[in-house]
């Protein structure tokens, strides 16, 4: 095992109900965002996704198309592998709740629930909405148009009466209230864990964990005419993947408990409540951070099926670029709020932030390079106020960017490192070296060095959000694959003088919109 620092983070595992959409890219790629920065900067990474396979929506969907639930998630589980592949997310594991050690897992939480006396036999008798697979109380219910119950999320409802095995939720009031203080962010944004708070001070009724009028799931130990409620079968999945219930391995000593579960807002509930509950009742240490991200519109229209306005991230990244579409979805809107997808708003920050500010910068300076000093890494003479200014600002940001990292601000590490791309900018324009070139050519040299220098730190740092076009930008400088982790920025490893280079090519092309 290494000696480095561990990381854990998730993505929800995704209904295979649907389609990939945006929403899916999305949170994936922020935890793929993340990974990639914490692997960059030392950490021992686990990164995990997958999809969620069992309850009465997939039985459901599957028999509408016809098929086996088997055979149905089989295909639509390849399409989430898929977009992983395609968006270039470098997951650690895919785990299915299909697949045995799952089964494993959940059982033998079950049955350490069951041992500590937190889970037994009733009645349950309420509302259930199958496409929230949630249970809802009479006073959550709001009225459709037509003056019918439904749940709170719009969502059809039906009346539930059956034998059910209930988690004793209610006992762990006063333990969650703790928890949400123990450290620093339990959960993120603060507005989030406002609103998990007041819910749980509100009071917790037990919850219903196990249904017996279907049987696509896991089933539960020693009473297979009950099949476990959904949602416990789902977020076990995390601990599946670290090992469990294997807890003396050396995967989940290392990793469990998880660093970060990411996930949307319509599902903070689960993830701040019931899987905490969950987990203390079986003696385990609950996930230290649970992350609500907003939801996206498209043009100012709520994404639906029904409104035919879904976004295909195949479809957008083939017309974008893919390291385009990553950039806007992570810079666009603040990591946490809602956010809306417009043509203009992308289009806008593909021919602004990558084309004008961080391309021309680079393929301007390269090209110079290339042209006029010999095709090789100029030498620097004697450094001016400005070359060191822009040099320190460079070599400043890690810190200042790890410190957005640590709060999942996502969007401010983004713009903190764009704002030395801009400052970069004003440095080059500033010190003309095209000018420079017939009345001080040692000048010259000297200002394109520094340019090539701060674009190496640029370089490096923009791996996590854009890795095929920092990988280009620092193979045109000649930088070695083991030389490009975040130990290689500051001042100690700058551009070896002499070193030859190719004829760059633009890395960033403008977007021409038809
Ligand atoms: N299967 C559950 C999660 C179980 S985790 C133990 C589930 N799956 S889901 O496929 O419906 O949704 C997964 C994620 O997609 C959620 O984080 C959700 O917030 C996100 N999104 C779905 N539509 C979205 C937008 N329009 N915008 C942003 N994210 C959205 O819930």
């Amino acid at each position: 095992m290494s000696g480095k620092p561990s990381f854990y983070i998730t993505t929800p595992i995704y209904y295979v109900n649907d389609i990939p959409h945006i929403g899916h890219a999305y949170t994936t790629l922020a935890c793929d965002y993340l990974a990639r920065f914490k692997r960059l900067d030392g950490f021992d990474v686990m990164f995990l996704t997958g999809t969620d396979e069992h309850g009465q929506k997939v039985e459901k969907s599957a028999a509408a198309a016809g098929k086996s639930p088997l055979e149905f998630c089989d295909e639509v589980s390849q399409r989430f592998r898929e977009l992983a592949e395609f968006m270039n997310f470098s997951n650690d594991d895919f785990i299915r709740t299909t697949e045995e050690r799952h089964k494993k897992a959940c059982q033998a939480l079950w049955k350490r629930l069951e041992e500590n006396g937190h889970i037994y036999l009733d009645k349950y008798a309420g509302w259930y909405s199958v496409r929230d697979e949630a249970f809802f109380g009479e006073n959550e219910l709001i009225e459709g148009e037509g003056g019918e119950k439904l749940a709170p999320t719009g969502a059809p409802i039906e009346w539930v009466e059956e034998e059910s095995y209930f988690f004793r939720l209610s006992a762990f009031e006063d333990k969650l209230l703790a928890f949400y203080e123990e450290l620093p962010a339990t959960v993120l944004p603060r507005s989030r864990k406002n609103e998990v708070k007041s819910f749980v001070e509100g009071g917790l009724r037990d919850l219903s964990v196990s249904r017996t009028s279907f049987n696509w799931g896991v089933p539960v130990p020693g009473n297979d005419k009950h099949i476990m409620y959904v949602w416990i079968d789902a977020l076990t999945n995390y601990m599946t993947a670290a090992g469990y219930p294997d807890e003396d391995g050396e995967m989940y000593k290392k990793f469990w408990p998880a660093d970060i579960h990411m996930m949307g807002k319509d599902i903070l509930r689960f993830h701040a409540l019931y899987w905490p509950a969950f987990l203390m009742g079986a003696g385990l240490d609950p996930a230290k951070r649970v992350f609500a991200h907003g939801w996206w519109t498209n043009e100012g229209q709520k994404i639906s099926k029904s409104l035919g306005n879904v976004i295909d991230p195949f479809q957008i990244v083939e017309e974008f670029g893919l390291d385009q579409v990553r950039y806007f979805l992570m810079r666009e809107v603040p990591f946490g709020n809602d956010g809306d997808f417009s043509r203009h708003s992308m289009i806008n920050r593909i021919n602004s932030d990558l084309a004008n500010d961080l391309g021309n910068l680079a393929q301007r300076s390269l090209s110079m390079i290339f042209k006029n000093c010999d095709g090789a890494m100029p030498s620097p003479g004697d450094l001016s106020d400005a070359d060191e200014t822009i040099l320190a600002e460079v070599e400043a940001l890690l810190p200042k960017v790890r410190e957005h990292i640590d709060v999942q601000a996502i969007h401010k590490s983004l713009e903190t490192i764009w704002k030395v791309v801009s400052n970069a900018n004003v440095y080059f324009a500033g010190e003309e070296p095209w000018a420079l070139k017939k009345t001080d050519p040692d000048r010259m040299a000297t200002v394109l060095y520094v340019t090539a220098e701060v674009i190496r730190q640029i370089g490096i740092l923009i791996q996590p959000i854009m890795p095929d076009s920092a990988a280009k930008l620092l193979d045109q400088l000649k930088i070695p694959a083991e030389e490009r982790g975040f130990d290689q920025l500051g001042g100690d490893h700058r551009l070896a003088s002499g070193t030859a280079m190719d004829k760059p090519e633009g890395v960033f092309p403008r977007f021409l919109d038809k």
